[in-house]
C-alpha cells in the first residue's frame, strides 16, 4: 500500500515527535521526591538535544492525586506538589525559547470528588442544578440499595458510589473521579473557558483524556454485554452506553473552532480508545481532533502479522479523512516496551502491569526488540509519541512492593491487577544515590537497581546507548523529513520492510540473519555489522 503524508504543509502535528513528560517522575527540583515543573524546566534542554518537537505534560493541576493527577480539583491552577502557575509560565517560556511546543493534558470526563463542583453537588439536593453537573441517580431495588445500572469501573468494582441521602453517582474510574454530565451546557461552557484559560497562557494544544467517555446514552441504560466486556467494549459489537456515543463529536467541533481562533497552529490529540480505526478516524475529521493515539499500533505487540495489519489499517483509515496517523509504543498506562516485548503479557491487558508474582520479563531480549521497534516506528510517516524513559531503554519496574503501590487499580482489585506504577518510576539522570539524580530526597516510587547504569548522563557517554540511538534516529528522521514522507511495503514475509522517501527500513522477524541489501546503512538498532540479525531494524539508502 502506498501512502503519502501532506508534506511541507506547515502543520507541525502531522509529522512532529511529541515527548510525554510524566511530571511526578521527570525531575525533582525541590528535594521532596516528587518531580515538579521547575524540574521539567531544568530538563528541557536535554529534550531539545534528544530532537523532539513538542512535549505533552500529564496533569499537573490541583488534585488530591488519587489517580496521579487524573483527578482534578481545580483545572485552572497548578498543584503545590508541582509548583505554581508562575512556574508553569516559566516552563512554557523556556520550552518556547528552545523551539519546543507544549501540549497539556485536559481531563474533561471526570473531575476529582474534591472539586468545588462536586462538593456543591453533594451539599445540594437530589434534582438540583448542582447535581446535574454530574450523573446522580436513584438506585434500583426496593430502597434504591442497588446501583442504577450494571456499569463497572475501569479500575475494577462497580461504577457507582452511594452518597448519604441515598442517591448514587457514576464514576467510570475511581470513586474519587465522578463523571461529569456533558449533556449539561454549563459543564460545556466551563470547559470552553478552561481551554481558553490555557490557550491564553500560550499552550500549543491539549491531549484530551478519555474523550470517548464524555457523552453517555440518555437514561444511562445497562451495558448490554457487561459480562463479556467488563468496563470495556468488544470490537464489532454495538457501542456500550458509556463509550463513543455520537453526540460527543459536537463538543470537539466547538473545541476545534476555539483552537483555530488562536494563532500558532494549536493542536489537540484525543485519547479516543475507539476501534476499529475506521471508527477512530471519525474523531480526526478535519473539524475535530488533529490526531488520536493509535491504540491499534500500541496494542499490536511486536509480531509481524498484527503489526503489518495495524499499519495498513492506520494508513487506510486516517488517510480516508485526511488525518495523519500517530505511532506510539509507550505511555504511562502500559507496560514499558522493553519488558512488554521481553515476555508474553498479552496485548490488551498491558495496563495490568507486571508484579513480583508474575513471570518476569527477559529485559535483554526485550531491549533489543524495543530498540528495533522504536527505529521502525520513527521511520513511519505521521506523528510519533515517545514516553519519558523510553529513550533510555528503561524496563518496567516489576518488583514494586505493595506498600509503595499508588495506582487505584491495585487497590480496587485487591492487588489482583498490580496496575501501572511499574511504568511510572522516576527517571535516572546521573548514576548514584537513592534515585540516580532524579531528586535529592527519597523518590515517590523507588527505582529498580537496573536504572543506575541506564542513567541519562552515562548513556550520553556511550556511543551505542539507547539514548544515542534515539538521538541519531530523530536527527535522521528530521533531516530526511520521514515524518512527512511516503510509505510502501517492500517485504512482508519474514522481514517486514518498507520504503519511505528512498529509505529502506527493514526489520528482521525471522530467527535467522538476513543478508544486508546494498546501500548506505544510515542507522541500525544493534551495534552489529553485516547481516541483519533477528530482532534488528536497519535503515538503508
Ligand atoms: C487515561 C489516563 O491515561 C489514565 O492514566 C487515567 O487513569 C484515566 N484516563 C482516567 O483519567
Amino acid at each position: 500500500m502506498a501512502h503519502s503524508a501532506a508534506a511541507g504543509s506547515g502543520e507541525w502535528w502531522r509529522s512532529g515527535v511529541i515527548y510525554q513528560v510524566y511530571p511526578r517522575s521527570f525531575r525533582d527540583s525541590g528535594g521532596d521526591g516528587m518531580g515538579d515543573l521547575k524540574g521539567i524546566t531544568l530538563g528541557l534542554a536535554k529534550l531539545k538535544e534528544l530532537g523532539v518537537d513538542a512535549v505533552w505534560l500529564s496533569p499537573f493541576y490541583r488534585s488530591p492525586q488519587k489517580d496521579a493527577g487524573y483527578d482534578v480539583s481545580d483545572y485552572r491552577d497548578v498543584d503545590p506538589l508541582f509548583g505554581t502557575l508562575a512556574d508553569f509560565d516559566q516552563m512554557l517560556e523556556a520550552a518556547h525559547q528552545l523551539g519546543l511546543r507544549v501540549m497539556i493534558d485536559l481531563v474533561p470526563n471526570h473531575s476529582s470528588d474534591q472539586h468545588e463542583w462536586f462538593r456543591k453537588a453533594l451539599a445540594a439536593k437530589p434534582g438540583s442544578p448542582e447535581r446535574d453537573y454530574y450523573h446522580f441517580k436513584d438506585g434500583r431495588g426496593q430502597d434504591g440499595e442497588l446501583p442504577p445500572n450494571n456499569w463497572v469501573s475501569m479500575f475494577g468494582g462497580p461504577a457507582w458510589t452511594r452518597v448519604e441521602d441515598g442517591q448514587w453517582y457514576c464514576h467510570l474510574f475511581d470513586s474519587s473521579q465522578p463523571d461529569l454530565n456533558w449533556a449539561n451546557t454549563v459543564v460545556q461552557e466551563e470547559f470552553e473557558d478552561i481551554l481558553r484559560f490555557w490557550l491564553d497562557r500560550g499552550v500549543d494544544g491539549f491531549r484530551v483524556d478519555q474523550p470517548h467517555a464524555m457523552a453517555k446514552a440518555t437514561g444511562l441504560p445497562d451495558h448490554p454485554y457487561v459480562e463479556e466486556a467488563g468496563a470495556g467494549f468488544i470490537e464489532g459489537r454495538e457501542a456500550p452506553p458509556m463509550w463513543f456515543q455520537d453526540e460527543v463529536h459536537e463538543i470537539f467541533r466547538r473545541w476545534r473552532k476555539i483552537l483555530d481562533s488562536y494563532p500558532g497552529d494549536r493542536a489537540m490529540c484525543g485519547e479516543a480508545y475507539v476501534l476499529p480505526l475506521s471508527e477512530m478516524a471519525k474523531w480526526v475529521r478535519p473539524d475535530e481532533f488533529h490526531q488520536t493515539f493509535n491504540f491499534r499500533f500500541l496494542d499490536a505487540g511486536w509480531e509481524l502479522a498484527p503489526l503489518k495489519a495495524a499499519i495498513d489499517e492506520s494508513f487506510e483509515s486516517f488517510g480516508a479523512v485526511g488525518a495523519p496517523s500517530t505511532w506510539v509504543l509507550n505511555n504511562h498506562d502500559v507496560i514499558r516496551s522493553v519488558s512488554r516485548f521481553g515476555g508474553d503479557y498479552g496485548r490488551t491487558t498491558a495496563s495490568d502491569g507486571i508484579g513480583p508474582e508474575n513471570p518476569q520479563p527477559d529485559n535483554e531480549l526485550g531491549l533489543a526488540k524495543a530498540r528495533a521497534a522504536a527505529l521502525f516506528m520513527l521511520a513511519l510517516p505521521g506523528a510519533a509519541y515517545v514516553y519519558q524513559g523510553e529513550e533510555l531503554g528503561l524496563p518496567e519496574h516489576t518488583t514494586i512492593s505493595p506498600e509503595h503501590r499508588q495506582d487505584p487499580t491495585f487497590f480496587r482489585t485487591g492487588g489482583k491487577r498490580v496496575g501501572r506504577d511499574g511504568c511510572r518510576v522516576p527517571l535516572p539522570w546521573i548514576q548514584g544515590g537513592e534515585s540516580n539524580g532524579f531528586s535529592t530526597g527519597s523518590p515517590w516510587l523507588p527505582q529498580p537497581d537496573s536504572y543506575a547504569e541506564l542513567a541519562r548522563a552515562s548513556q550520553e557517554a556511550k556511543l551505542d546507548s539507547t539514548l544515542n540511538l534515539y538521538k541519531k534516529a530523530l536527527a535522521l528522521r528530521a533531516k530526511l523529513a520521514l515524518g512527512s514522507g511516503s510509505f510502501a511495503w517492500t517485504a512482508t514475509d519474514g522481514p517486514l520492510a518498507f520504503n519511505n522517501s528512498g529509505v529502506q527500513v527493514i526489520h528482521n522477524f525471522l530467527d535467522t540473519p538476513l543478508p544486508l541489501p546494498a546501500g548506505d546503512v544510515l542507522i541500525r538498532s544493534t551495534a552489529g555489522e553485516g547481516d541483519i540479525a533477528p530482532n534488528e531494524t536497519v535503515w538503508i539508502r
